[in-house]
């Protein structure tokens, strides 16, 4: 028995599933967790001594790469001062400061603990801004685990949200709407029906929690202009979107301007934190200035957000996002171009350093009820395909994968190489001679290492 799947026994004697966080378990893919003991640019250890190249990034934040020396100096001097004081401390400032300063259109920022944290906090805010009770969601789109946003879309049209976990009230989900992403004539009319009593309405600006789903073009702007014109706060969900585009909000690249935005993962360079960001009009609203209650322990940690200041003073300084599209272009041009080619139902969805393989001929995906046409088994397959020649992928269909500042060129070759060789596995009908016809083809290098 290796080590990890020791480990995995012991652990779900005494964690729920053997994991802190569901998607850890691989359960869609068929398969037992891997127990990671370190991790270095890169690459990642496990505790039988297998290496992979990481391309899931702790889910996003690890865009300098594991241990990047200049975050891993400023965490280690910042504890060397103590570990958490739950009074002011400098660094705090600094880094509401430098984040004001990377987003323009923001002024203050409250700092918390998680994603999670700081999206519920930003509901509540524009709940208590607006004086309204209805918020708006798109299926397929995660906000974190706070109970108003662990729903589906309700069975009919317009109706509210049912709740996708035991626990969360009728009475909690009564007061959401979530409705299919892209899609403006069912949100025009839910603005129509529950009009001024809606407080915000909440989206990921390009979707990342069911796989790499880019807003249409104009949708943003539709939304921006139906809640300006209803008085709704718009919140963008930046928690991953946020600096992984370029040293900014990814709004910054829009020409939509949210009312609220919510920061998490980057931000933290892999501690835990997030932020609630807007004007200073609505973010005075905020106890102890004004009467939305929010607060934390460890909101605001020394050692988190020394993290958080040396990350986005790297990304600042080293622009390494024109070289990281780059490298996503070259993975996700290679497998599509190779798909095409053989006819086959797959194909890599890319932005910026993001992307997700889907396996089904449908594209491009512009919403939930497309992605879930994919075949999660085939899915599963590669997934584990991949895992066995050392590339570790985020283990759900229905999730990103990110390229880091330090991935290298030849990473992301054999990393497209192993999908192909997957793919010619599974599709198994094709000669030597015509793979080494059809492999390059693509880009000019050798893609399969014929065996
Ligand atoms: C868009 C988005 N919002 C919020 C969250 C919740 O963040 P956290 O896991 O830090 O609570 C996530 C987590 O993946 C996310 O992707």
């Amino acid at each position: 028995m290796s080590n990890s799947a020791k480990l995995f026994k012991r652990a779900c004697r005494v964690i729920p599933g053997g994991v802190n966080s569901p998607v850890r378990a691989f359960n869609s893919v068929d398969a037992e967790p891997v127990f990671i003991e370190r991790g270095n640019g890169s690459k990642i250890y496990d505790v039988d001594a297998n290496e992979y190249i990481d391309f899931c990034g702790s889910w996003g934040p690890l865009i300098l790469g594991h241990a990047d020396p200049d975050v891993l100096n400023a965490v280690t001097e910042t504890a060397h001062d103590g570990l958490s004081f739950g009074i002011c401390n400098p660094l705090e400032v600094e880094m509401a400061e430098l984040l004001a300063e990377m987003v323009p259109h923001v002024e203050m920022f409250r700092l918390v603990s998680s994603g999670t944290e700081a999206v519920m906090t930003a509901l509540r805010l524009a709940r208590g801004y607006t004086e309204r009770k209805y918020i708006i969601k798109f299926d397929g789109c995660y906000h974190g685990h706070s109970d108003c946003l662990l729903v589906n879309a309700g069975s009919g049209l317009l109706t509210q949200a049912v709740s996708s976990s035991k626990g969360v009230t009728d009475k909690v989900t009564s007061e959401v709407i979530s409705l299919p992403y892209n899609d403006c004539e069912q949100l025009k009319q839910a603005f129509v029906k529950y009009g001024d009593e809606i407080a915000a309405l909440i989206i990921e600006p390009v979707a990342g929690n069911m796989g790499l789903v880019k807003p249409e073009p104009g949708f943003l702007e539709f939304i921006r202009q139906l809640c300006s014109n209803n008085g709704s706060c718009l919140i963008f969900d930046e928690v991953i979107t946020g600096f992984r585009f370029h040293p900014g909000a990814y709004a910054s690249l829009t020409n939509v301007t949210p009312d609220i935005t919510t920061f998490g993962k980057i931000i933290g360079g892999g501690m835990p934190i997030g932020a609630i960001a807007s004007t200073r009009e609505i973010m005075e609203h905020l106890a102890p200035l004004g009467d939305v209650y929010q607060a934390g322990t460890l909101s605001g940690n020394p050692v988190t957000v020394a993290a958080g200041i040396a990350t986005l003073k790297k990304l600042k300084a080293t622009n390494p996002y024109p070289r990281m599209t780059k490298l996503a272009d070259l993975f996700a041009t290679t497998i599509n171009n190779f798909a095409a080619e053989q006819k086959l139902a797959v194909h890599c969805a890319s932005y910026g350093s993001a992307f997700t393989l889907f396996f089904t001929d449908k594209q491009p995906l512009t919403n939930l009820d497309d992605v879930k046409q994919c075949d999660t088994k085939r899915f599963a397959a590669y997934y584990r395909h991949m895992l066995s020649n050392s590339f570790y992928m985020s283990p759900s269909q229905f999730e990103l994968n990110f390229i880091s500042a330090v991935h290298t060129e030849s990473e992301i070759k054999a990393a497209a190489t192993c999908v192909i060789e997957f793919l010619y596995s599974s599709n198994g009908k094709l000669t030597d001679k015509e793979k080494k016809r059809s492999y390059t083809g693509c880009h000019g290098w050798e893609i399969l290492r014929v065996k």
